[in-house]
């Protein structure tokens, strides 16, 4: 379970996510609604222990991550969170590959099973061809598809999505619902942050958390 208790963030005198309180249980798929600047990106970054709360707490399954050290924060991250940032996040050169072998680091894996994790990950997000591209010469619905293999490869129970589908045509954004749908039967626990219709109407959406002027606004 994700929960998330009185968590506020400021960025010097701009309080941007206000006394925040959710709760996620495990398998969940929560959308995250909210207008440019409402601190979508800015929640997701903190669930995801890039960016630390300015107070309240962060727990996943019973640990305050919010207070972990550095040190085990990143190896908390590549193992339990996988992320969609909202803007190109691959390194432009090193290929797709490359890209997907970075995440797995810590995880102390043989050379085969750096590789194996890496093609099924670039496999689920139908971008197998590209493997061996750098992400510099990938379009800009492709680098997203290569983000999503990305946050796949270790297998971490939560996926968090920052616009993902904001590049991708109607053709790959059906293949991404159909990903969803397989992720949610893997009972991954997944928040997206979105403004996309086509995502709002999916019918195995949990819970719509619509954020305002950084509150949640039920
Ligand atoms: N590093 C930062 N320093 C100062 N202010 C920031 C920083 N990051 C974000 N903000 C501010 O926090 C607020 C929320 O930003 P955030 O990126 O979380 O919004 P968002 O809901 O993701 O918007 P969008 O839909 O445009 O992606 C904005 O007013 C933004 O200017
Ligand atoms: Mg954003």
């Amino acid at each position: 379970m994700i929960e998330i208790r009185a968590l506020t963030k400021r960025y010097e005198d701009a309080l941007v996510l206000k006394d925040i309180d959710i709760k996620i249980n495990d398998g969940e798929l929560v959308l995250l609604v909210g207008e440019s600047g409402s601190g979508k990106s800015t929640l997701l970054s903190i669930i995801s222990l890039l960016q630390k709360p300015t107070s309240g707490a962060v727990i996943i399954n019973g640990v305050h991550i919010s207070k972990l050290p550095d040190i085990h924060a990143s190896r908390f991250r590549s193992l339990k969170i996988g992320l969609v940032p909202q803007s190109n996040s691959l390194i432009d050169d090193l290929t797709l590959m490359e890209n997907l072998t970075i995440p797995q680091v810590p995880l102390s894996h043989s050379p085969k099973e750096i590789e194996q994790y890496s093609l099924k990950a670039l496999k689920r997000a139908h971008i197998l061809h590209k493997k061996e591209s750098l992400a510099k010469e990938l379009s800009g619905g492709e680098k997203q598809r290569g983000a999503i293999a990305r946050a796949l490869v270790n297998d971490a129970k939560i996926l968090l999505f920052d616009e993902p589908t904001a590049s991708l045509d109607s053709q790959n954004n059906e293949k991404f619902i159909a990903l969803l749908r397989e992720l949610k039967d893997l009972k991954k626990t997944i928040i997206i942050a979105t403004h996309d219709s086509r995502l709002i109407e999916m019918d195995f959406v949990d819970k719509i958390l619509h954020i305002k002027s950084g509150e949640i606004d039920e």
